[in-house]
C-alpha cells in the first residue's frame, strides 16, 4: 500500500473519543456535541459499528444519519475519525452466507449475535466490505470534518484465527508463496516427525483439532498467515479509500496484555499515523507497568514518531473478570502517561455510557450518573490539561535504552509442548520491563533485528525464536562497546521452530560465553536461591560456562550448582545472561548493575517519592518536555528547571508534585 498522500495534522494534542450515535435518538446528538464542547473534545471516531445502519440492505445506502451527526460534528468544529463500518457485518450478510462465519480450531461455526463473525479469508465477506468502505469513501472523502480514517475495528480481536474450509485455501495460497515447493514446506514444518509429509498441497489443512500435540511448525506459520490475512483485510480497505480520499489511514492496534495474534511490526509501516487501544489489565501484578510498557511499544511501532491513543477507559471495563474503577486523578495520570510515551492524542471508548448491549457496563467519558460525577469533572479537567499542553505534540522521547520484542517469539514460547506451561514470553518481557521501569528509566521496544546504534543497554527478555542475522545485530552491537542483557529461553529456536544445536542461546551462545545443555523448569510457588542472595522461581538452567564470568548460581532447585547470573566480555562491550526469573526487587536490583555499568539514568533526579514516579522527556525543535507523574499519594520532588505547563508556574531547581499530580516542565536547556 502506498504512504497516506497527507500525514495526520492536529493543532495540539487531540482529545476524543469513539461516538455511537446511532445507539441514542437524535434529540441526545445535541446535549452530547454541547458536552463534547464543554469537556474539549475535537477528535471523535464515528461510524465504527454502523454497517447495519448505513446499509440496511444489501446494496441499498442511507446515509441520512451519518450525514447529520458528521455535519453536527463540522459544525460543532469536532473533527472527525471516520470508520469504515466493515467491524462487524450485518445479520442480513451472514443469513444469506452462513459460511462467512468463522470457525473454532475444533471445526464448530461461531454464530452471529456478538461480533466480528466473520472470516478473515472469506472472500464473501471481503466482497461485501470492500463494496461499504467504497461507498463510505466516495460519500465521505472529501468531507470537511473527516481527519482520519478508521478502518475497521481492533482487525482480529475475536476472529483472528479461523480454522474454516475458506482459510484452508487461502492458508495454502500463502504457504505456496513462502516455500515455493513442498520439500521446502516439509522441511520447514519437520514434517519427517510422526509421518506427517505432506505430498499435495490440498492435504494441508489450518492446525485443527488434535487428538495429540500438532505439528508446531505448522501451528507458527498460522500464526504469520493469519496476521498477514488480517493485514490484507486492512489493505483492501485502505486501497478502496486511498482512490478517493487523501486523509491519512489508520486501524486501532491492540498492544495490550491479552492480545497476541498480530505481528504488528509487519502492520506499522501501511499506518498514516499508529494508533492504539489500551486497557489497564488488573489481572496483571503491574498494570501500571503494563501501561508504560504498551505505550513505549506504541511508539516504537511508528519507529519513534508520535502516535495517537484510541481508546481506553475512564474507569471500569465490562470484559475482565472483575472491573474496576479508576481511583481519583488515574484518568488524568494513565492518559497523561501515554502522552509522556510519544502520543499525540488522548481518546477514550466511549462518549455517552451504553443503556444496552453488552457494554452497558462499560465506563464512559459522560457516565450514566450524569455530568454531576466524579468522572465527568476529571473528564473535563483532562480536557483543559490537553489543550494547556498542546505544545508538546510533535515532540519525541529518547532513550539509551531498547528492550527487543518480538511477536513470532511469542508465538513459538506457546505452541503446545514446551518445557513448562507456566513460562509466558510476555510475562518474561514484562518482568525484564518492570525492572527497568522500577528504575524510573526509559525504554525503547525494538524489533529483532532493529538497528542499535545510539543505544548503550539492550535487553532480551526470552526471544526464544531469533534468526541467525538478528542475533547477529545484537551480539555485534555488544562486541562493539555495548552491554546487553539476555534472559532465558532465548536464541532456542530458529525461524521454523528448529532447535539451534550445540548448546541452548543458539546464535547468542558465544557472545554470552555460556552454554545452556538443559532447561530445569520450577514449579509454579517453588522458590529457588542464588549464591548472590536473591530469590527466583519459574526457571532453571544446567549450564557450563565457557568464557563468562558467574556472578551468581543456583543453590538449591534442580539446577543447584549451575550459573545463574553470568557475564561476560564480548569485544568492547559486556554479555550479561539470567538463567532464572527473580523477583521484582532482585531483578531491579540486578538491573540497576547493569544500568550502571551500561551508564544509562533516569530522565531527572529524584529527590523524594521515589518508587511512586514515572518520569519521562520529549525533547521538540525549540524545548523538551519533563513529564512526572506522581503516582503515589504523598508529595514527590524532582529536580528540574523550567515553567510548568499545567499550572503555567516556574521551576527553579525542584518540580514539586502534590500526591496523585503529574506535572510537566518545559525545559529551555536540557542536551
Ligand atoms: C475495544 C473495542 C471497543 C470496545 C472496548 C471495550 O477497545 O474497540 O469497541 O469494545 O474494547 O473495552
Amino acid at each position: 500500500m502506498s504512504t497516506p498522500a497527507r500525514p495526520f495534522a492536529h493543532n495540539g494534542i487531540a482529545f476524543g473519543c469513539d461516538y455511537n450515535p446511532e445507539q441514542w435518538a437524535p434529540e441526545v446528538w445535541d446535549e452530547d456535541i454541547a458536552l463534547m464542547g464543554e469537556a474539549g473534545v475535537d477528535l471523535v471516531a464515528i461510524n465504527i459499528f454502523g454497517w447495519s445502519h448505513i446499509e440496511p440492505r444489501p446494496g441499498e445506502f442511507d446515509f441520512r444519519g451519518l450525514d447529520d451527526v458528521l455535519g453536527r460534528l463540522h459544525a460543532a468544529g469536532i473533527r472527525v475519525n471516520l470508520g469504515t463500518g466493515t467491524a462487524s457485518p450485518p445479520a442480513w450478510l451472514t443469513a444469506a452466507h452462513p459460511e462467512v462465519l468463522p470457525m473454532a480450531e475444533d471445526g464448530t461455526r461461531r454464530y452471529p449475535g456478538g461480533r466480528q463473525a466473520f472470516c478473515p479469508s472469506s472472500p464473501i465477506f471481503r466482497e461485501a466490505a470492500r463494496r461499504l468502505t467504497d461507498a463510505v469513501a466516495r460519500r465521505y472523502g472529501e468531507h470537511p470534518a473527516v481527519s482520519l480514517w478508521h478502518v475497521s475495528n481492533e482487525i482480529g480481536c475475536h476472529n483472528a484465527l479461523c480454522y474454516c474450509d475458506e482459510s484452508a485455501v487461502a492458508f495454502r495460497r500463502w504457504l505456496r508463496a513462502r516455500y515455493g515447493t513442498l520439500d521446502r514446506l516439509n522441511a520447514a514444518w519437520g514434517t519427517a516427525f510422526w509421518s506427517q509429509v505432506y505430498g499435495d498441497w490440498e492435504e494441508i489443512l489450518p492446525p485443527r483439532a488434535t487428538l495429540s500435540a500438532r505439528n508446531p511448525g505448522q501451528a507458527l506459520d498460522f500464526h504469520r498467515f493469519s496476521s498477514d490475512e488480517l493485514r490484507e483485510n486492512y489493505r483492501a480497505e485502505a486501497e478502496v479509500i486511498r482512490a478517493v480520499s487523501d486523509v491519512p489511514i489508520t486501524t486501532n492496534f491492540m498492544v495490550t496484555a491479552h492480545i497476541e495474534n498480530m505481528d504488528y511490526w509487519s502492520w506499522a509501516a501501511d499506518m498514516g499515523i499508529i494508533a492504539n487501544d489500551h486497557y489497564l489489565d488488573h489481572r496483571l501484578d503491574d498494570p501500571r507497568a503494563e501501561l508504560a510498557f504498551a505505550a513505549d511499544l506504541s511508539r516504537g511501532l511508528g519507529q519513534g514518531a508520535p502516535w495517537i491513543l484510541m481508546e481506553h477507559s475512564t474507569g471500569a471495563v465490562n470484559w475482565q473478570p472483575l472491573n474496576k474503577p479508576k481511583g481519583a486523578g488515574e484518568i488524568i495520570r494513565n492518559s497523561l502517561t501515554h502522552v509522556a510515551r510519544g502520543a499525540d492524542g488522548v481518546c477514550f471508548f466511549q462518549w455517552r455510557a451504553s443503556v444496552q448491549g453488552s457494554e452497558k457496563f462499560h465506563s464512559a467519558m459522560l457516565p450514566h450518573a450524569g455530568t454531576d460525577t466524579a468522572v465527568w469533572r476529571e473528564v473535563v479537567e483532562l480536557g483543559g490539561i490537553v489543550e494547556r499542553i498542546g505544545e508538546v505534540a510533535g515532540s519525541r522521547v529518547h532513550t539509551d535504552i531498547a528492550l527487543v520484542f518480538s511477536w513470532e517469539s511469542w508465538w513459538a514460547t506457546q505452541t503446545d509442548s514446551r518445557p513448562s506451561r507456566s513460562l509466558g514470553y510476555l510475562d518474561q518481557v514484562h518482568a525484564a520491563y518492570g525492572a527497568l521501569h522500577a528504575l524510573g528509566l526509559t525504554i525503547d521496544i525494538v524489533a529483532p533485528g532493529a538497528d542499535l546504534s545510539g543505544y548503550r543497554l539492550v535487553v532480551v527478555p526470552g526471544l526464544h525464536l531469533v534468526r541467525e542475522e538478528e542475533a547477529s545485530v545484537i551480539t555485534d552491537w555488544i562486541a562493539a562497546g555495548g552491554t546487553a542483557l539476555v534472559t532465558f529461553y532465548s536464541g532456542t529456536v530458529d525461524e521454523d521452530d528448529r532447535v539451534w544445536t550445540g548448546g541452548y542461546t543458539g546464535p547468542f551462545r558465544e557472545a554470552l560465553g555460556i552454554r545452556v545443555e538443559e532447561f530445569a523448569p520450577v514449579p509454579p510457588g517453588e522458590d529457588l536461591h542464588l549464591s548472590s542472595g536473591t530469590t527466583a522461581r519459574l526457571w532453571s538452567e544446567r549450564s557450563r560456562v565457557t568464557t563468562a564470568q558467574v556472578e551468581a548460581s543456583f543453590v538449591d532447585g534442580p539446577s543447584a550448582g549451575h550459573p545463574a547470573v553470568t557475564r561476560n566480555a564480548w569485544g568492547d562491550g559486556a554479555a550479561w545472561y539470567l538463567a532464572t526469573l527473580p523477583s521484582a526487587a532482585d531483578y531491579a536490583a540486578l538491573m540497576r548493575r547493569i544500568a550502571d555499568e551500561a551508564d544509562v539514568h533516569p530522565a531527572a533526579a529524584i529527590r523524594s517519592g521515589n518508587g511512586a514516579v514515572e518520569l519521562v522527556r520529549r525533547r521538540g525543535a525549540e524545548a523538551s518536555y519533563l513529564f512526572i507523574v506522581n503516582h503515589g499519594s504523598t508529595p514527590a520532588s524532582v529536580e528540574a528547571r523550567g515553567t510548568e505547563l499545567i499550572t503555567g508556574m516556574p521551576v527553579t531547581g525542584v518540580a514539586a508534585v502534590p500526591g496523585g499530580a503529574v506535572r510537566i516542565v518545559r525545559e529551555e536547556a536540557v542536551a
